[in-house]
């Protein structure tokens, strides 16, 4: 499009301002700014301008008065049961060895709290080997793919922020192992950031948009636009294990959850783990209205989020972990229309250019902009079935999401310890104190395969990787 051109789709939605500064842009540059126009859903953004103006009036929510705990619920308590174990693994991994079953990784979030310069995924997690979170991830597929004998697709959700290094990223290291056409990258759209006053988009710089990821829920269009579930589908992939790429404990293509989920006929299964306090800032699955959701921990007031059932137990217990399963023909019906998500508006600090150009850097006590994205787990209350299954916290929710404190790398590296540790002692081996000891999956994905190749006795008594 030309200048002219964009000026007309811009005009109807008063935000012709975006190329206030086209006449000093290089060719090459007016040419990004117009593909970054180009590519905007503007009637969307207008929407979501006007309905987050009406939201303001009609917020009247509450949902933590009425919520009750999930219904469909597989407790921990049963996981001592082995035959019930046993069954719903032998239902996972006969799905696996069919190739019924792909993979998917959510890698296209920005990371703004870890404030690591790279995506995510590329920061270096292992506590002997520095190997990045994207590493322990795919060798978990490649075992579980060794195990099953057949290859498991591995879809890989990124966007405009973390597309390019990551994909060259898996090239230099060669896909980790992996066979590359395996690995399907597949890019999710981005959304502008919109003046929370003046509603104009907000500019980066003189020839770019402050644009954003618009949300993992905007994998369903992502999938749908890219091609890959209609493929995936003809491939004969009945279900999807989806997680995300902060959490290397996260059991990857865990085949006792992938049973529960088929033998329950479910449409969507979501882990939760116990959170630690009703204060915990996570989201809890909750049933509200006979449906099965998530409630953000924004929005239950204190006493709601400590409030108890008539047993005396925390109704908001069950904190989400971000690890599901999908059906294949239940994201296929999610995406037969507009793959319509809600929309959660997020009120942000923004740096962005004024429109005298000069550069406003984001005050992180003044936010000043609103950003737009969709979360997938808003697609629990579509499901028919919608199982919720308690995993382990200390073995499966250790998740890299700030650079200190809670949920940092330090918690995670010390998790990464904690849990070779205990499988090594499993093995009836031991490990000499504060000595660091990683386990690559490609070696053991459990204590119970830890204890079939180590020889009892054995004695690690300075920091090793097993690999
Ligand atoms: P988070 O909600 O933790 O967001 O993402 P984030 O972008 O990684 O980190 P902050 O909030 O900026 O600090 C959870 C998972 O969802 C993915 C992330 O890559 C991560 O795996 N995600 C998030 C996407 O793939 N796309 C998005 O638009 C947002």
């Amino acid at each position: 499009m030309n200048k002219q051109e964009l000026l007309e789709k811009l005009a109807p939605h008063n935000q012709e301002h975006l190329l206030a500064f086209w006449d000093e842009l290089s060719p090459e540059e007016q040419q990004l700014l117009a593909r970054e126009v180009e590519c905007i859903d503007f009637d969307l953004v207008s929407e979501l301008i006007a309905r987050r103006a009406e939201k303001h009036q009609a917020d009247d929510g509450r949902p933590g008065e009425r919520a009750e705990p999930p219904q469909e619920l597989v407790r921990q308590s049963q996981f001592l049961d082995e035959a019930f174990v046993e069954s719903a693994a032998a239902a996972g991994n006969e799905l696996l060895k069919a190739g019924k079953v792909a993979a998917i990784l959510v890698a296209g979030g920005q990371g703004s709290r870890l404030g690591f310069d790279a995506p995510k995924g590329m920061f270096p997690i292992g506590p002997v080997s520095e190997r990045p979170l994207f590493q322990i991830l795919c060798e978990q597929v490649l075992a579980r793919s060794r195990q099953a004998g057949c290859a498991i697709p591995y879809l890989i959700m990124t966007s405009a922020a973390t597309h390019e290094p990551t994909v060259e990223f898996f090239q230099q290291k060669k896909f980790f192992g992996l066979p590359e056409d395996e690995v399907f990258f597949f890019q999710q759209a981005s959304l502008p950031a919109v003046d929370d006053s003046s509603h104009r988009i907000l500019h980066a710089e003189k020839g770019r948009i402050n644009l954003s990821p618009d949300g993992h829920g905007g994998i369903l269009r992502a999938m749908k636009n890219s091609g890959l579930l209609a493929k995936m589908n003809e491939r004969g992939i009945e279900h999807f294990y989806y997680h995300q790429v902060d959490n290397p404990t996260a059991i990857v293509l865990d085949p006792v959850f992938l049973g529960l989920h088929a033998q329950q006929n479910s449409d969507m299964s979501t882990k939760v783990v116990a959170k630690v306090a009703p204060e915990e800032k996570m989201g809890v699955v909750a049933t509200l209205d006979g449906k099965t959701q998530i409630i953000e921990y924004s929005d239950l007031s204190p006493e709601e989020a400590h409030r108890k059932d008539a047993d005396g137990n925390h109704v908001f217990w069950a904190g989400n972990t971000a690890i599901h399963a999908f059906r294949t023909d239940f994201l296929m019906r999610l995406t037969e229309g507009n793959c319509g998500l809600p929309f959660h508006t997020a009120h942000k600090p923004v740096g962005y250019l004024s429109v005298e150009g000069e550069l406003v850097e984001a005050d992180p006590k003044s936010p000043n902009a609103h950003k737009f994205e969709q979360f997938i787990f808003d697609a629990l209350p579509e499901a028919t079935v919608a199982l919720v299954v308690e995993a382990d916290r200390a073995r499966e929710f250790n998740p890299v999401k700030n650079a200190e404190g809670a949920d940092s790398p330090e918690t995670c590296r010390a998790a990464l310890k904690r849990i070779a540790a205990e499988w090594v002692t499993s093995a009836g081996c031991t490990v000499a104190e504060d000595t660091a000891l990683e386990i690559s999956p490609l070696f053991a994905a459990s204590a119970e395969e830890c204890q079939r190749r180590l020889t009892p006795g054995t004695a690690f008594q300075t920091p090793r990787i097993l690999q």
